[in-house]
């Protein structure tokens, strides 16, 4: 035959395909997200995702280690504590596993960059992300807390402060909060695009959150898309140092608006609910667990994702340095 166009050349081998592969993969774009309880001795995994772990103060040397050496060098640390009230009091406690925990890591890894969620839900009882009063969860008043906390995790030593809440005007007030407290090099990876998604189930078990109601009256709706642009330029306008889109894999097209629109780098988080869905089906049989791994991943890094929050980034990294 005399095709013009032959583009299986160009897969012929292994080293042609290296040279000609269009998107990268390396450990450096992947941070880790890591939860961190009271008490001691406490090293426990998500019953569906081995790497979904949850670990005491004294634990984090022992864990993190691993995660240093093969190339990660962000950590995103979330609370967990027993003891919750409706204002989330626990988020301010200079003395909550989170502060301890990111001054411990600090000692440990001087070179690791610890970022911190920056939400109310871990720590109140109706489970919502900032404070609920007659059935609404209000804006303004949580925005102040939230900069409050974040102001509380960068004089511990948080270099970066990685709001969740999708509250309206939260980057700009937290902005200006950590300048007014000289944080000035504090960054803030904003969730632009979260969505009110199905996928959180294993989180919120983690945290043994029970959310009154649902959060659709702040996550976006999963059928919306040129509302997230609006999301994107509010957090530019108010300073976000990188924006983020939540969950990842059902959201490749919002992740790739961002990447065309964005100046900033973009993150993208695959949830816990991605997470387990991939360890669940490869555990059946479905498919090779490896492959779905870095599959996944590959795929968000190509819809435009610089940066990819995954529990499974130790996993990955190891798999691509092998
Ligand atoms: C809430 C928050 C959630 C996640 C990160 N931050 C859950 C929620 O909005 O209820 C989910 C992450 C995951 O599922 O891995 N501040």
């Amino acid at each position: 035959m005399n095709l013009s166009h032959r583009p299986r050349r160009l897969r012929q081998s292994p080293s042609i395909r290296d040279i000609v592969r269009e998107t990268n993969l390396h450990p450096s774009q992947l941070f880790f997200p890591l939860f961190v309880c009271e008490g001691k001795g406490i090293h426990k995994s998500n019953e569906h995702i081995p790497s979904l772990v949850t670990v005491s103060v004294d634990q984090l040397k022992t864990s993190l280690t691993p995660v240093v050496k093969a190339g990660i060098k962000a950590v995103v640390l979330f609370g967990v504590v027993k003891k919750k009230d409706a204002k989330g009091s626990g988020a301010l406690d200079e003395n909550g596993p989170v502060v301890k925990a990111i001054k411990k890591i600090r000692d440990d890894f001087p070179e690791l960059i610890v970022v911190t969620d920056v939400a109310l839900d871990p720590y109140t009882d109706h489970g919502h992300d900032g404070l609920f009063k007659n059935g609404e969860v209000l804006n303004d008043e949580t925005v102040q807390v939230l900069s409050e906390m974040s102001i509380l995790h960068a004089k511990a030593g948080a270099q970066m402060v990685s709001p969740s809440d999708m509250m309206d005007g939260r980057i700009a007030g937290i902005r200006q909060s950590l300048d007014s407290s000289s944080f000035e090099n504090t960054m803030i990876m904003s969730y632009t695009a979260k969505y009110a998604s199905c996928l959180y189930g294993p989180f919120r078990d983690t945290l043994s959150a029970k959310v009154i109601g649902d959060k659709k009256t702040y996550q976006m709706d999963p059928a919306n898309r040129r509302e997230a642009l609006r999301e994107l330029h509010l957090d530019l306008e108010e300073g976000a140092d990188i924006v983020m889109v939540k969950p990842a894999l059902w959201y490749l097209d919002i992740i790739a608006d961002f990447k065309r629109e964005a100046s900033v780098p973009v993150a993208a988080y695959h949830v816990s609910g991605e997470a387990a869905m991939l360890e669940v089906g490869a555990k059946s049989g479905l498919f090779d667990r490896d492959r779905a791994l870095l599959e996944s991943l590959h795929s968000i890094r190509r819809a435009g994702a610089d940066i990819i929050l995954t529990y499974q980034a130790l996993d990955a990294a190891r798999l691509l340095t092998r």
